[in-house]
């Protein structure tokens, strides 16, 4: 695992290269967290690339497209995960005019053709199907508009999509942003030589994306404590009724290999002891602490349950070196939302190394008010995960390389 990291910490970066007169492509991450009404709730991974963009600006870039995705729209342009939500808060953070390119290929000549200092911010990249596909056809047109590309979107870097991967192929000069540096470094130090034991906080909704590289990560860590929605995956393999909660039944074969996995590597496991149900998340009348055995008909967990904190709390207490990802419930709504922050000041009281990651975890830690006191807040979720399973990230795999002659 550790040559990987080192050889992640040796892609060249935006300092080895001269940005003046160029068109640089930055691909960052804006998945930031929005409620209802499109307020951003959690900026830090808009300020986490604003180094990036703003020493391209300092030195003289010509201009500078700005690539996201934001969400995961499944049938193109839909106004929830427009990132023109995000527009006006770049531009009071950068304090300079963003352009909003609606339409990548009805203005791709004009963004091409530059001759001025820009800004531009591109409409969701995923609304275009090839995207994710991985479409040459989609990264070549990425490329034409570039001189430089600029993977600086930690969190999507375990994505081979367009613009995390593919477009490496058509542009000369490709290097990494600050932001992915700056993680690669935090992370090498807890995973190159951790301090053991090492335990491994997982959580969250995102079930099938996550839960298979849970099975990869048994050499490295000795505990492996499981909450939020992913925990009813598990419960119900266990054979518990969880009833309306959040479970991926098409996942509950993992879930039973991960634990076996953890037994054969003597990994011990946590899981919750006791839930948070309701009737309903968006109007709850009735909303109790319960057995997880007892998880009554029609309702959801919803948040880990004071016993359930009790125990991730003392398994934590024992570790070293700590990384989290995943919040433990439906922080969003306060009712749901102890279980998550009393054990973002659990983790933070530790002396362990801590690292949090993921833009639900992160946001959760920083209205805990526990941001200052964690060893490094990473904007990476299930990058972070790929990074603990030991393999080169797809974002840093084809980036220019230091000790490449040539490159
Ligand atoms: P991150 O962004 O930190 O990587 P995820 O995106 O995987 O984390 O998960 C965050 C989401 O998980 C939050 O929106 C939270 O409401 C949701 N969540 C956590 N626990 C539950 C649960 N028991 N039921 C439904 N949703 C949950
Ligand atoms: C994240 O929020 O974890 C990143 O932005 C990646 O998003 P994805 O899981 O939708 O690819
Ligand atoms: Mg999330």
């Amino acid at each position: 695992m550790s040559s990987n990291i080192t050889a992640m910490a040796g892609v060249k970066s935006l300092k080895d290269i001269d940005v003046t007169g160029k068109r640089v492509l930055i691909r960052v991450d804006f998945n930031v967290p929005m409620d209802t009404h499109f307020n951003i709730s959690d900026d830090s991974r808009i300020r986490a690339a604003l180094p990036t963009i703003n020493y391209c600006i300092d030195h003289n870039a010509c201009s500078i497209t700005l690539v996201s995705h934001f969400g995961n729209p499944k049938n193109g342009y839909d106004e929830r995960f427009s990132l023109r939500h995000i527009q006006k808060r770049l531009e009071r953070l950068l304090q300079k005019r963003v352009e909003f390119i609606e339409d990548f290929e009805a203005s791709k000549s004009e963004i091409a053709s530059c001759s001025l200092e820009r800004v531009f911010l591109v409409e969701n990249i995923r609304f275009h199907e090839g995207e994710k596909k991985n479409d040459p056809l989609l990264a070549r047109k990425l490329a034409e508009v570039c001189d430089v590309y600029v993977n600086d979107a930690f969190g999507t870097s375990h994505r081979k999509h367009a613009s995390t991967y593919g477009i490496t192929e058509f542009v000369e000069t490709k290097v990494a942003g600050f932001l992915m540096m700056k993680e690669i470094e935090a992370f090498s130090k807890a995973l190159e030589k951790p301090i053991r034991p090492m335990a491994l906080v997982v959580g969250g909704s995102k079930i099938s994306s996550k839960i298979t590289l849970l099975t990869s990560v048994m050499e490295k860590v000795d505990k492996l404590i499981i909450g939020g929605a992913m925990s009813n995956t598990f419960l119900q393999a266990l054979g518990h009724e969880m009833q309306g909660s959040l479970v991926e039944e098409e996942y509950l074969q993992t879930a039973k290999e991960v634990l076996e996995e953890a037994k054969r590597h003597k990994v011990k496991v946590y899981l919750p002891v006791d839930v948070v149900i309701t009737d309903s998340i968006d109007h709850p009348v009735d909303v109790k602490v319960v057995p997880v055995q007892d998880i009554l008909e029609g309702f959801k967990a919803v948040d880990i349950g004071p016993a359930t904190l009790k125990l991730f709390s003392e398994a934590i207490e024992l570790s070293n070196t700590i990384i989290w990802n995943g919040p433990m419930g439906i922080y969003e709504i306060n009712q749901f939302s102890k279980g998550t922050y009393k054990l973002a000041s659990a983790i933070a009281d530790c002396y362990a190394y801590s690292i949090v990651g993921g833009g639900d975890t992160a946001d959760a830690v920083e209205k805990a008010g526990e941001k200052e006191n964690f060893s490094f807040i990473s904007t990476g979720g299930g990058a972070s995960l790929e990074l603990l399973e030991g393999k080169i990230l797809p974002g840093f795999e084809k980036l220019d390389r230091n000790d490449v002659k040539g490159s």
